[in-house]
């Protein structure tokens, strides 16, 4: 049967599908912390949300895909701290790495870009400054925990001690893990800083709230139009019932984030700015790419705009946020859309089963086209944790995606090849079968539309079983022995590999390098949904190369040990006197050598005006003069430092900070208040003299 009447078997071939609609969508995941690695289970969401991105390009809508490192507040300070580098340098080797992850896992953002952004900080003071013009932020004064030698206010998660319920040991802050309570810090019994081990003392400060109450009929009507799933709406609209519904949004210095305008020493929580950052991220591609920011976020927008998020995340998503937007004048979420958590082997992710596992590691072992496929047939569009079971995990990609997907192209690909000239039949010999195919389009079209990955996963299978029983009935490996029957043949290899067309369009927003590659066998531009529509008949293809192979039980076995050593390693550091301040990572001789070690004199010291923390100390080098901060100011007087010899980082690159250039390092021991010491090395020592 020729194309023509193919075309008139079949009406839902010319059927509008969906593509018809022109839609344009920003779409969003969770801004990853940049105070730590991607791991499997942040996989889950960017592969979740990168295959519904996928698709939606393929279906030809204008859809832009941004994210960007959540890269504020106390734990990247603090950590950055740890590390002996500055936040600035922690959250730019994070963004690199993270960077590169996303990229292995085919994870396609249009723009991955950070909260600590000129876009970001305008945009964040501009939607505090109309919320506060409109009356939305309240200032009371509030008693919080505070470390008296760390002089800083400590969050929930730096706190712990007893729980104030059952009495169990070392909790958190906000909540008992033993027995689920939740209470405020300031209840613990035998409270403790988690920063200094001192007992936090009760401090009174201002804060700013936001009021979130004022949009209670807004946040009702906006659940009702069934925004995100049932059960989330259900638990976060309890909190309606509560009469003061008001929102901390600011955290007193020191702290790692945005000042807020107008204030002294206060700034924006970090959840205040982190959702801001899906939009300062989209503003800075609009600026790159010549996009209408307006059209996208303006109040009256058609466009849609929907969040990708954990379940753990959901009251910022699903209550602050469209508040924040509604009240400052921007379009609110078209939908906020959340996902399980996801277990390894059936129990949560653990360090010490070796189970935590980073995206790097699994790279180095295992091709990512396995786990989005994996991920992909066991998520839905529920709030369910999924679970990565490594046996499972094997079977199934072996037996789905090497022994029925890729079966069917190498199975055909072979004859085509080495008896037809790579050229494909000018007709399909089954054209209702190949219609029924491509019927599929439309369903698997829903199921991604409505992420019922899993239940798309099942259906493009049970189509490759088919394809597969039709060459296993059509034996073209005995026919092809036949001359009378080359043309059969060709048929038949030319409707396996048509077939195969149509299943790898399916799978394409899943596997995006398979597709690829097979694009390339084929011969053919890249697949649009609608591709299939017509056949591929009478057609060169390339010669066929493997598109997967087998998962083999040892590189899983690798990946294992090589995140059990990690944690060992991480452990080892992590006990003796070094517990509570592991070692940074190590480095060779080669990078020791890099630090150039100078005897200084220290010529003069000086308190800095407007810093409790720094000294401005001038060292001579040997002849050559240095200007260097260094915050020892809680332990020095700087009259006792004049005339002392010092140990300085001479060659650190010159960093410009507030109050001036400081031009090196003075190497100090201690954690900070009065517990410092400046390194001196013995009497005789010449300034200028390197340490070795
Ligand atoms: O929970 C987290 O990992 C946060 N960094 C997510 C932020 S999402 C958005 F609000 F920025
Ligand atoms: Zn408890």
């Amino acid at each position: 049967m020729v194309l023509s009447c193919l075309r008139d078997a079949l009406p839902s071939m010319s059927a509008p599908s969906i593509t018809n609609r022109p839609r344009k969508i920003l779409v969003t995941s969770a801004l990853p912390y940049a105070n730590g690695p991607i791991h499997l289970g942040h996989l889950v969401e960017y592969i979740q949300t990168d295959i519904w991105v996928r698709f939606q390009k393929m279906q030809g809508h204008e859809c832009w895909f941004v994210c960007a490192d959540d890269a504020h507040g106390t734990p990247i300070m603090l950590r950055a701290e740890a590390d002996g580098v500055t936040p600035l340098e922690l959250i730019e080797r994070m963004h690199a790495e993270h960077t590169r992850d996303f990229a292995n896992f085919g994870v396609a953002f249009d723009n991955f870009h950070s909260t600590h952004t000129e876009e970001n900080r305008v945009l964040s003071e501009e939607i505090f400054r109309r919320l506060d013009a409109a009356g939305h932020i309240a200032r009371r004064t509030i008693k919080q925990l505070y470390d008296p030698e760390r002089r800083m206010f400590l969050p929930d998660r730096f706190v712990k001690g007893n729980c104030p319920n059952c009495g169990a040991e070392d909790q958190y802050g906000d909540n008992c893990e033993v027995c689920g309570s939740t209470y405020e810090p300031t209840e613990l019994v035998k409270p403790y800083s988690v920063v200094s081990g001192a007992t936090p003392v009760e401090k009174d400060s201002e804060q700013l709230f936001f009021k979130v109450e004022d949009f209670r009929d807004f946040l009702e009507g906006w659940f009702a139009e069934g925004r995100t799933q049932a059960e989330i709406a259900n638990k976060q609209k309890e909190l309606f019932a509560e009469e003061l519904f008001q929102w901390d949004i600011s955290r007193n210095a020191p702290y790692w984030g945005f000042e807020i305008p107008g204030e002294k020493d206060k700034y924006f929580y970090v959840w205040l700015d982190a959702p801001i950052g899906y939009l300062a991220s989209f503003r800075n591609l609009c600026d790159r790419e010549g996009i209408d920011f307006d059209e996208f976020l303006g109040p009256d927008s058609s466009a849609e705009m929907i969040h990708f998020i954990g379940k753990d995340i959901a009251r910022f998503h699903t209550l602050f946020w469209p508040a924040e937007l509604k009240g400052a004048g921007y379009r609110t979420p078209t939908a906020v859309w959340c996902h399980g958590f996801l277990t390894v082997n059936g129990q949560k992710m653990s360090k010490s089963r070796g189970t935590f596992i980073m995206a790097e590691t699994y790279h180095r072992h295992l091709d990512p086209e396995y786990l989005r496929y994996y991920f992909a047939a066991k998520l839905d569009n529920g709030i369910d944790d999924i679970d990565l079971s490594l046996d499972d995990f094997r079977a199934r990609v072996n037996s789905d995606l090497v022994g029925k997907l890729v079966n069917i192209a190498s199975r055909c690909a072979g004859f085509i090849g080495k008896s037809f000239g790579g050229q494909l039949a000018a007709e399909l010999p089954e054209p209702a079968m190949y219609a029924e195919f491509v019927v599929a389009l439309d369903g698997v079209a829903d199921d991604y539309e409505n992420r019922r990955y899993s239940k798309a996963v099942r259906d493009v299978m049970a189509l490759a079983d088919r394809a597969n029983q039709y060459i296993d009935a059509a034996k073209p490996w005995v026919l092809i022995r036949d001359e009378n029957e080359q043309q059969t043949v060709q048929g038949i290899c030319t409707q396996g590999l048509n077939l195969f067309r149509v299943l790898m369009t399916l799978l394409k927003p899943v596997l995006p390098a398979t597709a690829e590659k097979a694009e390339a066998f084929l011969n053919i531009p890249p697949l649009t949904w609608d591709s299939p529509r017509e056949p591929l008949l009478d057609h060169a293809i390339n010669r066929f190369r493997p598109l997967l192979t087998r998962v083999e039980e040892k590189p899983i076995e690798a990946m294992l040990e090589e995140t059990r050593e990690a944690r060992e390693a991480q452990q080892k550091r992590a006990t003796g006197p070094l517990a509570d301040d592991p070692l940074a990572a190590e480095i060779t001789i080669d990078d020791f050598a890099k630090v150039d070690l100078r005897v200084a004199r220290v010529e003069n010291a000086e308190k800095v005006e407007g810093s409790d923390k720094l000294l401005r100390l001038t060292l001579d080098l040997g002849g050559e003069q240095r200007n260097v901060f260094a915050g020892i100011q809680s332990a020095y007087d700087p009259a006792d430092l004049v005339g002392r010899h010092v140990v300085m980082v001479a060659n650190l690159a010159p960093r410009k900070m507030r109050f001036g250039l400081s031009e090196g390092m003075v190497l100090a021991a201690g954690d900070g208040g009065s517990d410092l010491f400046v390194l001196s090395p013995d009497e005789g020592a010449k300034p200028g003299t390197r340490v070795r």
